[in-house]
């Protein structure tokens, strides 16, 4: 029996996950968990480190054990990795999970939100633009295909992108489809 009773942010590194996800917790008055942080918990390492010593697969493995445990919770914004959709299991259990937004950007607002920031292994290379570039292409039919709501954040706020997810999500209730208790 899908549990849809959270709500589950995706999108590119860089896309204003956390900071959403914190803020539309808040409004609604529900907890907020992201499946990164919960990673770093769970094994006490950070994710250079999980990646440098135990490698990618590893981490997704780690990934997909903290994403189980998430979605079968109540009442939770989940922000994402961004490379989380790509692995099938976590696409099922997103999709279980309750609405899907995906927080979209170009290249080259990711490029700039992410130019000066460290701590995200993939995008540790001198051609960092290209790898962004090179990623995103891969990955935005993912993207695409699993969310309910893509919104374009680049021109937002994160105050801005909080009140189009809830007004989305009205309209959403009007319609009679599937509400998010306490957003309204
Ligand atoms: C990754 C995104 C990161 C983190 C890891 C891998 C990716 O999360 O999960 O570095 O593959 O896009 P954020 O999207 O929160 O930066």
């Amino acid at each position: 029996m899908p549990n849809r009773a959270n709500l589950c942010l995706i999108g590119f590194m860089g896309s204003g996950k956390t900071t959403v996800g914190q803020l539309l917790a808040q409004k609604l008055g529900w907890k907020f968990s992201d499946s990164d942080r919960e990673v770093e918990l769970l094994t006490g390492l950070t994710i250079p480190v999980l990646f440098a010593y135990y490698g990618e697969p590893y981490f997704r493995f780690l990934e997909t054990v903290v994403l189980r445990d998430l979605t079968a919770r109540r009442a939770h914004v989940i922000a994402t990795g961004g490379g989380a959709v790509l692995t099938p299991a976590n696409r099922e259990l997103l999709k279980g999970s309750g609405p899907v937004i995906w927080l979209r950007a170009s290249p080259e607002e990711i490029y700039a939100r992410t130019q000066t920031s460290h701590g995200r292994p993939l995008l540790e290379t001198v051609a960092r633009r290209e790898r962004i570039a090179e990623l995103l292409a891969a990955r935005e039919e993912a993207y695409a295909s699993l969310c309910d709501f893509a919104l374009d954040v680049g021109a937002l706020t994160p105050d801005e992108v909080v009140m189009r997810i809830l007004s989305w999500l009205n309209g959403r209730k009007r319609a009679g489809k599937e509400g998010v208790t306490g957003c309204c």
